[in-house]
Order: structure tokens, then C-alpha cells, then sequence
């Protein structure tokens, strides 16, 4: 038996979060937040000292495949939310992944593709158990090349970085955009020129482009996109 699955990829601060947590509400299926599960195995091998912010240095791949092959990593559907929780080694993982410092860490740990193929299986398996939403840079073309529905959601880097000024003035943090910015396209850059499962549309995808789009307007397209694929 093989559920439905909806890939949702593309660059940071595109909006995919959000579209993704209401598809998944509305459909009633589960969420696959792939980001999440590079974003733990960077910030664990920050603590262990195998990478630094100094993205020139040089990273031990077998260290880091050791580490990722040594965590319990679990997805535990959350009824309260309606999310799925994410518990590493036992302890759930929280907020402490969700900034840029880890985000940064991340796609520093994402170039290896050992790394990549161990997170592999578990991602997969999601889709075993209900129907699934996957949002990601490599959903539509590694890890679920025959889902049903492919989108890869971008926007200009600038008004992304726009967006996450205003996410972090709204919650009472300084932000310099033009900081912002640079984060941004450093990390774009790491992610769409790897040479493993770069960022990048699957052929099929419907490419949505959310510059001058609201969240709504996004859904709404995805929404009818998904409608159209039966
Ligand atoms: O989506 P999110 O910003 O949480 O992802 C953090 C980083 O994890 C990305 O910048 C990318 O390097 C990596 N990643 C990836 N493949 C995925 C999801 C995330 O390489 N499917």
C-alpha cells in the first residue's frame, strides 16, 4: 500500500513551513519537516566538535556519518498540535534548531552524501504510514521521486530576507538585513552547488515563485495545483 505524498522544496524563508503545516491539517496527513533532521545532526556535531561557523575548515564525513548513525531519531505524531514531534535519543527536539546559526550548521553537514543516504530509509518510512506532506530541497527529486505532487516554492533572496527581518524585529530581536541577506545566499549557495542532491526543481515540479505572494495566496495555488493532480 502506498499513500499519497506532496513534495514541498526550495530555499529557506520561501514560505514552504507554512504551506506545508496547512496541507497537511487540511489533508489530514503527516508532516515530514526534512530540514529538522539536518538541522539535529548539525547542531550535534557542533557540540561534538566536528564543524565550526569557520565553514573553511574541514570536515571529517566518517566522524560526522559515525554521529548521525548513532542518534535515535523518532517522528512521534503530536495530537495536541497536529505536528509530529521530533525526539532525538529520547528528548524532544525543540526550538533550539530553528535559527540560522543551525541552519548554517546544517547545510554544512547536508554536502555529504553518507550522511544524506542515513537519513534516507527514515524519511521514506514516513510515507509507509499515511498520506504524507515532505517539505525539503530533495524531496521531490531523491527522496520521493514518485510522489504524487512536486513543488518547488522559491522567492528572490531579498525578499526572504525581508521576510525573516520582519519575523525577528516582530519578536523583539534586531536584525540587520543586509547580514540577513548575505546568510542567506551563502547558504543557498552551499545548498543548490553540492554535488549530492543539490536544491533544485524535480522535472515535474510545479515551480511557484512567493516574491509578491502572501501565505494565503500561496496556499490557495498549491492547493488547486494539488486539486488538479487528483
Ligand atoms: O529547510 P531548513 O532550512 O530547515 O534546512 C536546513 C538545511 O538542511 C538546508 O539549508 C540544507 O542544507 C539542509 N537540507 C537538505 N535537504 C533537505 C532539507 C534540508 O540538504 N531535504
Amino acid at each position: 500500500l502506498r499513500y499519497p505524498v506532496i513534495c514541498i522544496d526550495g530555499p529557506s524563508g520561501a514560505g514552504k513551513g507554512t504551506v506545508t503545516w496547512r496541507l497537511a491539517q487540511a489533508l489530514g496527513y503527516q508532516l515530514l519537516d526534512s530540514g529538522a533532521l539536518y538541522r539535529i545532526v548539525g547542531l550535534k556535531a557542533f557540540e561534538a566538535g566536528l564543524i565550526s561557523a569557520d565553514v573553511s575548515q574541514a570536515i571529517d564525513e566518517m566522524a560526522v556519518l559515525a554521529l548521525t548513525k548513532s542518534l535515535d531519531i523518532a517522528f512521534v505524531p503530536n495530537n495536541e498540535s497536529g505536528c509530529v514531534d521530533i525526539i532525538v535519543n529520547g528528548e524532544a527536539v525543540g526550538e533550539q534548531v530553528r535559527n540560522e546559526t543551525v541552519g548554517g550548521y546544517a547545510s554544512q553537514v547536508a554536502v555529504f552524501p553518507k550522511v544524506r543516504q542515513a537519513l534516507l530509509k527514515l524519511q521514506q518510512d514516513m510515507a509507509t504510514r499515511s498520506g504524507l506532506v515532505a517539505d525539503g530541497r530533495d524531496m521531490g527529486t531523491v527522496v520521493f521521486p514518485d510522489a504524487d505532487v512536486k513543488v518547488f516554492l522559491t522567492a528572490s533572496a531579498e525578499a526572504r530576507a525581508k521576510r525573516r527581518v520582519m519575523q525577528l524585529v516582530n519578536a523583539g530581536q534586531i536584525a540587520d538585513f543586509e547580514t540577513i541577506l548575505a546568510t542567506i545566499k551563502a547558504r543557498d549557495d552551499r545548498d543548490e552547488n553540492r554535488a549530492t542532491a543539490p536544491s533544485k526543481p524535480a522535472k515535474d515540479a510545479l515551480l511557484l515563485d512567493s516574491s509578491t505572494l502572501d501565505a494565503d495566496m500561496v496556499y490557495e495555488q498549491i492547493k488547486k495545483h494539488c486539486q488538479e493532480k487528483g
